[in-house]
């Protein structure tokens, strides 16, 4: 049988309708507006999507949501002092950096400079700390909807055996870090693989869980999966356009094959994607009930 899809889209739209409701209580009992405000520094087309798709969001959400658009060769050291801004900023609860940065620009400097209060990233290395022990305050945006979407589609994560394909910063290590914790919705055993793993069939075989962050398309196929894993794919590669110029993507598993040998899967688009969004909106939303007492 076919794997069951999880759709990302309509557990984000659930997680939406639930803050939308907390959003109206917040400004109505306690005069607060979650602002988030999205940095953006130069054109990079995915990039310029990603933040456009994340202020649409907020303002659909009621939030006081800026979108700060930066010239590619702005200098690190204004940029240092456009998130001092925001931090001193009352009405501002959550400051994004959208990356990649430009080449001239010290991407871990820039993270450092946010305040970890407005972290709603999850990057600073404050939060990276307190996640690592347990005490996370804003769980990064990516691994959080992966965990969310395996949370609520009912899926045993305790005990369960999880094998993690890539080790970025902003998927893979979180995510690893997240399904180890002694906490509901993780619990697991991990494996984390990466581009010197020597035989990954081996490990990705053993999963009942697997996350995908390669960011190479298809690089797993359907021999790496075990008959009724989970498959999570957190890939989104653009490779190519439609005639009316839209992106055409894919993501980092061969989703047709593996389709047939899982027992539920991401798609992409519409798997993890939304979860990213959602997630940035509810870290939002906790900062700025942070802020005002209210946690
Ligand atoms: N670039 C790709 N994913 C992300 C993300 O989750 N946050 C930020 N700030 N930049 C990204």
């Amino acid at each position: 049988m076919p794997a069951k899809l999880i759709s990302g889209k309509e557990i984000a739209q659930q997680i939406r309708e639930e803050l939308k409701q907390e959003v109206e209580d917040l400004k109505t009992k306690h005069n607060v507006v979650p602002g988030l405000v999205t940095i953006l520094v130069g054109e990079n087309p995915a990039s310029v999507s990603y933040v456009t798709a994340k202020q649409k969001t907020a303002h659909g959400l009621g939030f006081n949501s800026i979108q700060d658009t930066q010239p590619e060769d702005l200098s690190e050291a204004d940029l240092l002092a456009l998130v001092e801004k925001y931090n001193n900023d009352p009405a501002i609860h959550g400051i994004l950096v959208q990356l990649p940065l430009p080449k001239h620009v010290n991407e871990t400097k820039v993270l450092y400079a946010i305040d970890p209060d407005k972290d709603v990233d999850g990057f600073h290395p404050v939060n990276v700390g307190k996640l690592m022990i347990g005490e996370a305050v804003f769980l990064p945006c990516t691994p959080a909807g992966i965990q969310q979407m395996l949370i609520r589609s009912g899926v045993e994560t305790s005990g369960a055996e999880v094998c993690v394909v890539g080790r970025s910063n902003i998927v893979g290590k979180p995510i690893a870090n997240i399904m180890i914790q002694k906490q509901e919705g993780a619990n697991s055993t991990v494996t984390l693989c990466h581009t010197r793993t020597k035989n990954m069939k081996e490990h990705t075989l053993r999963a009942d869980i697997l996350i995908v962050a390669a960011g190479v398309p298809k690089a797993v196929t359907a021999d790496m999966v075990k008959d009724g894993a989970v498959v999570i794919d957190v890939g989104v590669n653009r490779i190519g356009k439609t005639e009316s110029g839209k992106a055409i993507l894919c993501g980092d598993v061969d989703f047709e094959p593996i389709k047939e040998k899982a027992s539920m899967i991401t798609p992409v688009p519409g798997g993890v994607g939304p979860m990213t969004i959602t997630m940035l909106m509810l870290n939002t939303v906790k900062a700025a009930k942070l802020a005002n007492g209210l946690l």
